[in-house]
């Protein structure tokens, strides 16, 4: 069979950046000529994009790799890849628990994916991890490579790649390296060109987006000699909320450590940025703040909370938090709730501690938490974080909202849905068939924990595509 008739498939584990990643690989594969399927039995080659971000990843893909062993064998020549995060942190680890994988490869040569594909299929097995980030535009920035995206409206725009912070529980710097910034031309650039092509969403990517550009600063100072090195992130905001077309601005993850006025009046002060700030907590206890080297306090991360309420006075929260972190005791967990409740959180990502081998808190073992006493706390921070969460969707009630819409509902496939500026998930009735990306003004009629109901008042601007975009490289 030649490449040009191949179908694939690539499966993601992971976070948006790894997502983002598969849009990577996906463009690589269709620019070859091979064809994207939604399932398996149509394929002739799976990628799997890992995350190892907590253990249960693991657990995921060799299970599912199991199960590819029997696809691989129903069919001749079909080949199995595995990319991203945990092969770039188990390497050989991948073909040791699977030998029959034809290409493993990491998070530093996404952009040899297609080579790796065709290179397999003449020599065999190919396992290909870099140490490091290439230092080349053309492959340090996913966005310089071909992307296919599900989506016309929306897009992520990677700003940084890596991570220098050393929070003790996270494997991310291990498997995504230093952190360098992407330069501030460059992403304009990008920016400019998805909304040339009928993008009018971004969320702009890094794992601390709000050093980015430190690094940048740094290297101009070295070079003249004058200037500071103060991060880029607030300019960043303002000139990306100023190209034209685009209507919304996201962006993931800040750092609370790193979270400065000059942000927040950018957000405040650029129409385009939503009013949605995800604002990882991890813990409401200093004392766990600090063997988790986080930088901050309980009241500092408050603090800034209230900046930033009283420069968006409606502004939507969403966090990340971890329970049962090794030596979390009754009173630091009580601290979490306590902060959590303060914090008036839209929502909150929970996670369990899982012990990373080659993290500090891995060798923690003497102070991990009984999982029974995890599971109690876990269930008591949902039932905090949904009260709060309900009493913000219901002070909604009533109001008119800017809607981009996403597609059928999932709930009701008699309902359209979208999401409002704040992120939050909302169904609705309309009479007409709404194309995704089309804005719209909903009224919200109904409140639940995870989702608002509504009722379509006005559409605002229809979408430009009716279809799904090709492969789109710069
Ligand atoms: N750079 C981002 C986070 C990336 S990882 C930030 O600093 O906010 C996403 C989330 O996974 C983290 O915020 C943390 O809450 C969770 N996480 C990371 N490592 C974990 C681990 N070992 N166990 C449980 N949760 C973890
Ligand atoms: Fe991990 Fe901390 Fe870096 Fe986020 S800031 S990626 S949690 S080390
Ligand atoms: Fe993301 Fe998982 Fe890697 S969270 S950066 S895909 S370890």
């Amino acid at each position: 069979m030649t490449q040009e008739s191949q179908k694939f498939v690539v499966r993601t584990f992971g976070c948006q950046m790894n997502e983002h990643d598969s849009e990577r690989i996906s463009g690589l594969l269709s620019t070859e000529g091979m064809t994207a399927v939604d399932d398996d039995t149509e394929a002739d080659v799976v990628v799997l994009n890992t995350c190892c971000i907590r253990e249960n990843a693991d657990n995921k893909l060799y299970g599912t790799l199991g199960h590819l062993k029997t696809w691989k064998a129903q069919r001749e020549g079909r080949q199995i890849v595995v990319a991203g995060c945990l092969s770039q942190k188990d390497r050989d680890g991948v073909r040791g628990r699977a030998p029959w994988v034809d290409v493993v490869l990491g998070t530093h040569n996404v952009h040899r994916t297609a080579d790796l594909v065709r290179e397999a299929r003449v020599i065999g097995p190919i396992t290909e991890i870099f140490d490091e980030a290439v230092v080349d535009d053309h492959v340090l920035f996913p966005s310089a490579l071909p992307v296919r995206r599900e989506t016309t409206w929306n897009a992520w725009v990677t700003i940084q790649i890596g991570c220098d912070n050393t929070c003790a529980y996270c494997i991310v710097p291990a498997v995504r390296g230093r952190e360098i910034s992407r330069p501030i031309d460059q992403i304009l650039d990008e920016v400019a060109h998805l909304a040339a092509t009928g993008v009018t969403e971004v969320t702009l990517l890094g794992q601390n987006v709000n050093s980015y550009g430190r690094d940048l600063a740094l290297a101009e100072r070295r070079e003249t000699g004058s200037g500071s090195a103060r991060p880029l992130f607030a300019r960043l905001l303002r000139e990306v909320g100023a190209v034209p077309g685009i209507r919304r601005v996201r962006y993931t993850s800040p750092h609370p450590k790193d979270m400065r006025t000059d942000v927040l009046e950018a957000m405040a002060g650029t129409t385009a940025v939503c009013e949605h700030l995800h604002y990882p907590l991890q813990s409401g206890s200093d004392r766990v703040l600090a063997l988790m080297h986080r930088g901050y306090t309980a009241d500092r991360y408050l603090e800034r909370l209230t900046e930033a309420r009283r420069l968006m006075p409606d502004l939507a929260v969403t966090t990340d938090i971890i329970v049962g972190f090794p030596g979390e005791t009754e009173d630091d967990f009580v601290r979490t709730l306590e902060v959590a409740a303060e914090a008036d959180f839209d929502s909150t990502y929970t996670f369990i501690f899982s012990p990373r081998e080659g993290t500090e808190a891995a060798t923690m073992v003497e102070h991990f938490v009984d999982p029974a006493i995890v599971a109690d706390r876990f269930e008591r921070l949902r039932i905090v974080v949904e009260r709060t969460a309900l009493r913000r969707h219901e002070a909604r009630v009533g109001r008119l909202e800017e809607v981009v819409v996403e597609g059928p509902s999932k709930r009701d496939p008699g309902l359209v849905s979208g999401r409002t500026r704040h992120n939050k998930l909302i169904h609705f009735a309309s009479t007409e068939p709404m194309r995704p990306g089309t804005y719209a003004t909903v009224e919200v009629i109904r409140a639940a924990p995870h989702f608002l109901g509504g009722r379509l008042v006005e559409v605002l601007a229809e979408a430009l595509h009716k279809v799904r975009i090709p492969v789109a490289s710069l």
